[in-house]
């Protein structure tokens, strides 16, 4: 039988029940494995940075796809506590400054950047907005600076008045980008997922 929550959404009460049998950490892990279905963002042997990485199911997944040649990078906040494979480790920074986050002659050389990223949320959604804004900025400027040349990003933001413009960033980024809304995002969720593909090579 399905449950329904207090606001009606028998979604996210499936999506939470079904990441608790399959053993994973977080609901979200369903938005990937729905964009690596569409876009296959992952491949075996990638080097992958995942921001904004706990509780961890991302790292989880990602790891069952690269490894064993591959391996996986996350920072976040707060610490991870789960058990992760030998393949993945993670970081505790802050990414509103990216490069003391990881370090000047940090990690580079990925093939993927993942941002989950989320802000605390604030209830008033141009606020909540603009954090998030802030956040997709951060990652782009990770990814500008640590994928290789050809690599792939997927990144997520709340849907605002600065959309377009982090859209347009992503543009010149890559050679292909694209807007993907999983089934598995709450439907009042204003979340979207921006895909870049074929890093371009700058100057
Ligand atoms: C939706 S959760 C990520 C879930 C994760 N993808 C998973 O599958 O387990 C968003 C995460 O972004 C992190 N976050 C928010 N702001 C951040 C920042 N400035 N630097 C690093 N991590 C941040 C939060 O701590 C939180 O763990």
């Amino acid at each position: 039988m399905t449950r329904s929550t207090s606001t009606g959404n028998r979604w996210a009460d499936h999506y939470t029940r079904k990441a608790k049998e399959d053993g994973y950490a977080a609901r979200s892990v369903y938005k990937l494995e729905e964009i690596q279905a569409r876009h296959r963002i992952l491949r075996p042997g990638d080097r992958v940075l995942d921001l904004g990485c706990a509780p961890g199911s991302w790292l989880v997944f990602a790891a069952r796809i690269v490894s064993p040649r591959g391996s996986v990078v996350g920072i976040d906040l707060k610490p991870v506590t789960i058990a992760l494979p030998a393949t993945v480790r993670t970081l505790v920074a802050d990414l509103r400054d990216p490069e003391a986050a990881l370090g000047q002659g940090g990690p580079e050389g990925f093939d993927v950047v993942l941002s989950d990223m989320a802000p605390s949320t604030t209830g008033n959604r141009t606020t909540d907005a603009a954090r998030s804004f802030d956040l997709a900025m951060s990652a782009l400027a990770v990814a500008r600076t640590r994928l290789k040349a050809g690599g792939r990003f997927v990144c997520k933001i709340f849907q605002g008045p600065d959309t377009k413009t982090f859209e347009a960033a992503v543009r010149r980024l890559f050679e292909e980008t694209r807007l993907f809304k999983p089934q598995s995002s709450r439907k009042t969720s204003k979340e979207i997922f921006v895909i870049g593909k074929g890093k371009r090579q700058e100057e």
